[in-house]
């Protein structure tokens, strides 16, 4: 091991679990006495994950949401991800910490722009990806999440023209492991487009590791990778790897759940080229003092009129029904 490689690559430190903060605190006794569920996004901080009652993917999310009886959904993520939740149990009122917190990718598909496309396209069916808006998912004949877009689209018969959007990335994945030739949206999440596939490399002879990347990676860094998977799959391919230290090239918050469930194995943050791990500067709006405010005030609150609501529906319970 060079020096410099150490430099590049020095490993992820793990702080241990802290004792609970004041404002901790506090948000669990307010979740209480407001009757609220607190989910989160596997790519927000710690001290989130830790009070919450429920962490996970965007697919798991999408069906805690569906079935949460609580008045209130607080949900720790990004824009679209609290939408969904809306959509799905459009009776509870849905609040997100910080209602700036949106998505690059969400943000690459304007619903006028998809609607131009669907119309020089009209026998395909439009398959979108859950990172999207409640107006484009309204566009949409299904949402598919990374947890289930290969089963779904196996399902499609092969003479069906799809349009899949907004991520080329995880479109493109689709269409060399089903053989399909899927019209891609030209839309990336910026926090995973910065990943380098040499970088990777590099860590993997370094460590002498085997690597797990999001489907959202570009395909030089997917290739690069062992395994290509949703966030939560991460965890059962962890599991079953045979190596004990796996090197993860997605949002390094995915590391706390990760430590959580697999304990028995170490894990390694993906580096960027000359900076630390990956972040998403999105979910880190989420924060314990907004959440703590946002249980206060029961505000920001996820409002959409009915009909995007019954529109929007309609695919996202066709991807719950067929995965
Ligand atoms: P998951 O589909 O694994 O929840 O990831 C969502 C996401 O936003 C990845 O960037
Ligand atoms: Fe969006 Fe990328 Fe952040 Fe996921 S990691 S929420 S795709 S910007």
């Amino acid at each position: 091991m060079s020096q410099d490689n150490a430099t590049i690559f020095p490993p992820f430190k793990d702080e241990g679990e802290k004792p609970l903060s004041e404002v901790q605190e506090e948000i669990l006794r307010l979740k209480k006495q407001k009757r609220a569920v607190i989910l989160a996004h596997n790519y927000v901080s710690e001290d989130i994950q830790r009070v919450a009652d429920f962490a996970g993917d965007s697919l798991a999310l999408a069906r805690k949401a569906k079935e949460a009886d609580a008045d209130v959904i607080v949900f720790c993520g990004v824009h679209f991800m609290a939408e969904t939740a809306k959509i799905l149990n459009p009776s509870k009122a849905v609040v997100l910490p910080d209602i700036s917190a949106g998505c690059s990718l969400a943000d690459s598909c304007p619903p006028d722009e998809l609607a131009k496309l669907k119309a020089a396209h009209p026998g395909a069916i439009v398959i979108s990806y859950i990172n999207c808006s409640a107006a484009v998912k309204t566009l949409s004949d299904i949402i598919c999440t990374s947890g289930n877009a290969l089963e779904l689209v196996r399902k499609i018969p092969p003479e069906q023209e799809i349009i899949f959007c907004p991520d080329r990335n995880l479109g493109s994945w689709i269409n060399e492991k089903l053989g399909r030739n899927m019209i891609l949206w030209d839309g990336s999440c910026y926090a995973h487009e910065e990943y380098d596939a040499a970088d990777i490399i590099k860590m993997k002879e370094f460590f002498r590791a085997p690597a797990v990347c999001h489907p959202e990676c570009p395909k030089a860094v997917r290739d690069a990778c062992d395994e290509v998977c949703s966030t939560e799959k991460m965890i059962s391919w962890s599991k079953a790897c045979k190596s004990d230290k796996i090197i993860v090239a997605t949002v390094v918050e995915m590391l706390h759940r990760l430590r959580r469930e697999v304990p028995e194995k170490t894990f390694i943050a993906a580096r960027l080229p000359g900076k630390s791990c990956q972040q998403c500067k999105f979910m880190r709006l989420n924060s314990a003092e907004k959440l703590l405010e946002c249980l206060k005030t029961l505000k920001p609150e996820i409002i959409l009129d009915e009909r995007t609501i019954e529109l929007a529906a309609k695919p996202i319970e066709k991807m719950l029904k067929l995965s």
